[in-house]
């Protein structure tokens, strides 16, 4: 059997810096409470004079690990993007993403699971190239979590950002590359955090019958203390699946919601945050995109070795959580 390998990686960020300074003349903030309850300093949001929608942001970090990868586009047999803020209600942002790279040869299409979403977009491709179905693939993770923000609301407002990060998988050895996915979600809990819409303004005929604002609400207490709890069980289901102990891992590359979320996991699997990649001051939470892009720094900067092991884990709205181990193979 064959295994999926990661052989490039690559993210696009906008080029709008916002800092901490900048969010206490948006709302009734601080720099010292922001950094000292989430870690973050600065994040990045799409302008609309720029070029930077869902689209335009997942294609140039597509053309960055395809780049890495030295594969064509064209060779792309399949193309899967998280997010849960395409440009579009319909088609999928994976289907304009392959527009924009003439990517004629792939099937294309979305997975929406919140922070998640790049992972279980892993997900299905590790399994679909393990069953012989892709053998060049691409994984996305973008948003434009500044789209479905209520820029009034100081509690979510100063975390959530936008950005994209991209992997080419290839079929190859049948060792190393990805070695296994988890996948876990409970929808009794979807109400601590959700958008009653995301891009599209309601039909003209209901204008002024339904004045519900679109905006993001999350109760992010609650999550808070499920995130910490459900990212360190499914990563020692993930450890004890391939026989690995904490030691093993090299680096975990975690979702950036929150520093003390991360934190509260490295210390729940016995990991020194040395071993712990964490970008989350420049870039704040990137839903989908934190791992994509995290992963292509930690790349970028000698961080990943070949054939050292990786944990991947994530949660997110849903709610969904997931993580991944592989032994990176370039
Ligand atoms: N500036 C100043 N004060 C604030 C701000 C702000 N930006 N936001 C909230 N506060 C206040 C609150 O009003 C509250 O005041 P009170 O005590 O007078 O009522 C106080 O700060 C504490 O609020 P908490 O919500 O209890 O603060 P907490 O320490 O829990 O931190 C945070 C809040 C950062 C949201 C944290 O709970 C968190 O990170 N939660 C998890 C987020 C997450 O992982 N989401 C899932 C992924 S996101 C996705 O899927 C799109």
């Amino acid at each position: 059997m064959v295994q999926a390998h990661i052989v490039g990686t690559g993210s696009a960020m906008p080029e709008r810096v916002l800092s901490n300074k900048d969010m206490e003349s948006i709302v009734d903030t601080s720099d010292e409470w922001i950094v000292r309850r989430s870690g973050i300093k600065e994040r990045r949001i799409s302008s609309t004079g720029r070029d930077e929608s869902t689209t335009s942001l997942a294609t140039r970090a597509s053309l960055d690990a395809l780049k890495m990868a030295g594969i064509p586009a064209e060779d792309l047999d399949m193309m899967v993007v998280g997010t849960v803020t395409p440009d579009r209600q319909f088609p999928s942002a994976a289907c304009m993403v392959q527009k924009e790279l003439g990517a004629r040869n792939a099937f294309a299409f979305d997975v929406s699971a919140g922070c998640a979403g790049f992972l279980y977009a892993l997900s299905m491709v590790d399994n679909a190239v393990k069953c012989g179905m892709s053998k060049t693939a691409l994984v996305v993770g973008v948003e434009r979590l500044s789209s479905v923000v209520n820029w009034q609301d100081r509690s979510t407002c100063v975390l959530l950002a936008d950005g994209a990060g991209a992997v080419v998988i290839h079929a190859g050895p049948n060792k190393g590359g990805i070695l296994s996915t988890h996948l876990k979600s409970d929808g009794t809990a979807w109400e601590l955090l959700y958008a009653s819409y995301g891009n599209s303004a309601p039909p003209e005929i209901l204008q002024g019958l339904d004045q519900k604002p679109f905006f993001l609400k999350m109760e992010g207490n609650k999550i808070f203390k499920r995130a910490i709890q459900c990212l360190s069980e499914i990563s020692r289901e993930a450890l004890e699946h391939n026989s690995l102990e904490s030691e093993d891992i090299a680096l975990v590359v975690p979702h950036q919601a929150n520093i003390r979320i991360i934190q509260g996991l490295a210390s729940n699997l016995q990991i020194p945050m040395e071993r712990v990649y964490t970008n989350i001051h420049k870039y704040g939470n990137t839903s989908s995109g934190t791992i994509p892009i995290a992963l292509h720094e930690a790349n970028r900067e000698g961080l990943l070795k070949k054939g050292a092991h990786v944990l991947i884990v994530s949660f997110g709205a849903g709610l969904t959580w997931a993580a991944a181990v592989l032994t990176w193979s370039i």
